[in-house]
C-alpha cells in the first residue's frame, strides 16, 4: 500500500476543481427516506497565480451540492461567483483583503478592507455558511456582502448586504433562527463602536445598539428565547487601527488577557442591555445552545482558554504534519440574571470544533441532548482534525467516529422521519480520505456512530467549514 499524502497537501494546499457529476459511487445503503440536498461552503481556492494565501480563513469559496435521492448521489462543486474570485482568477492576485491576507501594495493603494463596505473594492468573498433566509439561498462570510445562489445549480444570483448602505462593519456567518426571523451580529466600527444585532429576514434598523471601546472577534452570537448574548472574549481590536491598515484584518486584533471576558445580555423585546457579566478569558468561534432556567441563563459554548487557535489556522502552522491544534471544548456558563453572579463549567473535555445540535427541535431548549462536532482522536491528538465526536451535554460523555488516514469535516445531524429526540437520524459529513487521495460524503448512524453509507467523489475536497441540508421539496 502507497503511503498517504499529507491533509496540508490534499486537504489545504490547493485549489478545488469544479464537477457538476450524477450518480457518483455509493458503498452501503442510503436510507430511503434521505431524499434532499446538502451544500457545504468553504475554502476552494488557495494559490493564486502571483499569491498563496496565508490562512485556512482566507481562501476564494466554492460551494459543494450531494443531492440524495433514491439511494443514489449527485455531486456538485463551484466557486461562488463573486468578484472576489472574479479578480482573484482574472489577474492570479488577490484585490481585496481577506481574513489573514492583503493584496499587494500597489494593489491596496485603493484601500481595499475587510470592513468598510462603503468602499468600492471590499471583498465578496462569502466562504463560511450557508442559510435559507425567507426564499432565498444565501453563502455567508464576516464581511456585510452575501451571495444569493440557485441551490440547484449553486451559480450566483446576485449580491445582498445585511445592512444596505452602512458603513464600517464586519457581520457573523452565524445568523439565529426564530419564525420567520433570522438575527444577526453586526460590529459597527468607529470613534464609538457598537455590537448590533438585525434581522437579515425583515431588514431595518438595529433591534439592539450596545457601545463597545474595543470591539472583539465574534464569529458568531447566542440566543434564548428572551435574551440575545453576545460573549466576547478579549481578542480585542482598536478601531483606529482599523483606520491605518497596516496589517490584514485579524492582525489588528490582539489577545489581551487582563481584559477578561465579557457577556452581555440583551433582551430580545426591548432591545434593551439586561446584564453584563464579566468572567475569565476565553475565546470561542461556536456557540452551542442558550435557554432560560428560572432566573438563570444557560449558555453551552465551544469554547478554548485563549485565541491561540486563530494562529495555528496559518497555513504555514498547518503544513506541519505533527501541527498540535489548542483543544476546544464544550463549556457551559450559566448566569443568575438576578444575583448577577456566573459560573462557568467544562461539560466534556473531548475536544470539539465545528460543533453541530439538532437545531430545528432543540435550539433556545435546554433539553437537548448532543452536540457533534470533528475531532482530534484521544489516542492521536496531532495533526488535523481526524474524527467526530458525539457529546452528551448531560452527562459530559463522549464518542467517536474515527478511519486511520481520514479527516471528516462538520457532521451534519439529520433527524429520520418519526425521530424521537437528537441521536435518532443520521450524521452526514465530508471526509478526506489522504491513503486514498479523495473525499467522500459519510451518513453516519447518529445513534452508534456508525457508518451506514458512502459516496465517493473523484478528487479530494478541500477541507470546509459549515453546511446545510433542505429536505426535498423545500428546494
Ligand atoms: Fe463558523
Amino acid at each position: 500500500m502507497k503511503t498517504a499524502q499529507s491533509f496540508f497537501s490534499l486537504g489545504i494546499n490547493r485549489n478545488q476543481k469544479e464537477y457538476a457529476l450524477q450518480n457518483i459511487p455509493v458503498i452501503g445503503k442510503i436510507p430511503d427516506w434521505l431524499k434532499g440536498n446538502y451544500i457545504r461552503n468553504g475554502p476552494g481556492m488557495f494559490n493564486l497565480d502571483k499569491k498563496r494565501l496565508n490562512h485556512w480563513f482566507d481562501a476564494m469559496g466554492a460551494l459543494h451540492s450531494f443531492n440524495i435521492h433514491e439511494g443514489k448521489v449527485d455531486y456538485i462543486c463551484k466557486y461562488i461567483e463573486c468578484d472576489s474570485y472574479r479578480k482573484a482568477t482574472e489577474q492570479g492576485d488577490l484585490s481585496y483583503s481577506e481574513f489573514a491576507t492583503d493584496p499587494c501594495k500597489s494593489i491596496f493603494k485603493k484601500v481595499q478592507s475587510y470592513v468598510f463596505p462603503m468602499l468600492p473594492n471590499m471583498t465578496d468573498n462569502p466562504k463560511i455558511n450557508i442559510a435559507k433566509i425567507g426564499e432565498r439561498y444565501m453563502a455567508l462570510g464576516e464581511t456585510p456582502m452575501q451571495v444569493e445562489f440557485d441551490p440547484h445549480t449553486l451559480e450566483k444570483i446576485g449580491v445582498d448586504e445585511i445592512v444596505p448602505g452602512a458603513f464600517a462593519y464586519k457581520t457573523t456567518a452565524h445568523p439565529h433562527f426564530e419564525d420567520e426571523h433570522a438575527y444577526n451580529l453586526v460590529v459597527k466600527f468607529g470613534m464609538q463602536s457598537y455590537y448590533r444585532i438585525y434581522d437579515m429576514a425583515n431588514k431595518g434598523k438595529a433591534l439592539c445598539s450596545i457601545p463597545v471601546a474595543k470591539p472583539a472577534y465574534l464569529h458568531g452570537f447566542g440566543m434564548s428565547k428572551k435574551y440575545f448574548i453576545i460573549a466576547a472574549g478579549p481578542l480585542l481590536v482598536t478601531p483606529i487601527q482599523l483606520l491605518f491598515w497596516k496589517r490584514p484584518y485579524i492582525e489588528n486584533h490582539h489577545w489581551l488577557p487582563k481584559e477578561g471576558g465579557m457577556i452581555w445580555v440583551v433582551d430580545k423585546e426591548t432591545g434593551k442591555l439586561k446584564a453584563r457579566f464579566e468572567t475569565d478569558p476565553f475565546f470561542s468561534f461556536h456557540h452551542v445552545n442558550a435557554w432560560e432556567e428560572g432566573e438563570e441563563l444557560v449558555m453551552d459554548l465551544n469554547a478554548y482558554d485563549d485565541a491561540s487557535i486563530v494562529n495555528k489556522y496559518y497555513l504555514k502552522e498547518l503544513e506541519n504534519p505533527s501541527v498540535s491544534l489548542p483543544k476546544g471544548t464544550l463549556r457551559r456558563y450559566r448566569m443568575n440574571l438576578r444575583t448577577k453572579k456566573i459560573n462557568a463549567a467544562v461539560i466534556s473535555d473531548a475536544c470539539i470544533e465545528l460543533p453541530r445540535i439538532d437545531y430545528k427541535r432543540y435550539n433556545m431548549n435546554g433539553d437537548y441532548g448532543f452536540s457533534y462536532g470533528v475531532s482530534l482522536h484521544p489516542e492521536k491528538t496531532t495533526g488535523f482534525y481526524n474524527s467526530l465526536v458525539k457529546i452528551n451535554a448531560k452527562t459530559g460523555q463522549s464518542s467517536y467516529w474515527h478511519e486511520e488516514n481520514c479527516h471528516p469535516g462538520e457532521p451534519y445531524f439529520i433527524p429520520s422521519p418519526m425521530s424521537k429526540n437528537d441521536e435518532d437520524g443520521v450524521i452526514i459529513s465530508i471526509v478526506l480520505d489522504t491513503q486514498n487521495e479523495r473525499s467522500f460524503l459519510m451518513i453516519l448512524d447518529a445513534l452508534t456512530m456508525q457508518e451506514i453509507a458512502r459516496a465517493t467523489v473523484p478528487e479530494p475536497i478541500v477541507y470546509g467549514f459549515h453546511a446545510e441540508y433542505f429536505q426535498e421539496g423545500s428546494v
